[in-house]
């Protein structure tokens, strides 16, 4: 399984921390944002990543991580995205790097306390279809809500005005290679982007979704509160422990 981090995007929820640098860039507590989806994937047993990115000052990233040596890589992809044509529209851009893999698409404002080992390990052994991560929060209607019914997941709201749960899909999804063909067939969403939770829709009504709930603590980067909060719980605590 390859590995995608998506750091693309304007940040405008981050102005004006985002006016002359890419949000991933920024500070979470003691490291740059985007070291926190490159170590979970690195500790996830994923060695070969592409990071996708945009925007201003895109070519830090180079300068930053180069081959990521710091993370014991041997080197590191890099492609574009154009503007702010959403998640989905972004992982599309890795369709040529990702050959026959599947790939685990993280996203680069997101941040955990643990890993994703053995949701990785779970993934590798399903083959087929897709897997996401869920965890429960106390404002649900800020992210895509994923509705249950026994050990399946039955659809995903993107920000519903009134969840049907408390349990958000976090930025971390694991899919087969079919994902590249889906996401052709997506129309942009009212904010005008390419959904990741429409590509989600679509694995769960070909009944090949499976979903893991995740263990210890989730957070986004993505808004003065979120990133705040973020270079708190890493400070008290760390991030991306591997037990
Ligand atoms: C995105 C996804 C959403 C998901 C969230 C996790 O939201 O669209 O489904 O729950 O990431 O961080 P966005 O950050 O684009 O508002």
């Amino acid at each position: 399984m390859k590995g995608v981090i998506l750091a693309g995007g304007l940040g405008t929820r981050l102005f004006p921390l985002t006016k002359i640098t890419n949000k991933h860039l920024l500070p979470v507590y003691d490291r740059p944002m985007i070291y926190y989806p490159i170590e979970c994937l690195v500790n996830a047993g994923i060695d070969d990543i592409m990071i996708v990115t945009g925007g201003r000052k895109s070519g830090d990233f180079l300068s930053l991580l180069g081959n990521g040596s710091e993370f014991g890589l041997k080197h590191l992809n890099y492609t574009y995205q154009e503007g702010e044509g959403g998640i989905a529209e972004a992982l599309g851009l890795a369709e040529h790097w990702a050959g026959d893999d599947s790939i685990c698409v993280v996203l680069g404002d997101n941040i955990i306390e643990k890993n994703i080992r053995r949701a990785a390990d779970d993934f590798r052994k399903q083959g087929k279809g897709a897997k996401i991560m869920l965890k429960e929060v106390h404002d649900p209607e800020r992210f895509g809500v994923a509705s249950l019914d026994g050990d399946k997941v039955t659809k995903i709201v993107e920000k519903p005005k009134h969840p049907e749960s408390n349990l958000a899909v976090i930025g971390i999804y694991m899919y087969d290679n079919r994902v590249f063909d889906i996401i052709k067939t997506l129309k942009p969403s009212d904010r005008g982007e390419l959904e990741i939770t429409d590509v989600n829709n679509w694995f769960i009504e070909d009944g090949s979704m499976t979903y893991e709930v995740l263990d210890g603590w989730w957070t986004d980067a993505g808004t003065f509160q979120s990133l705040h909060k973020s270079s708190c719980l890493v400070a008290d605590g760390g991030a991306n422990q591997l037990d």
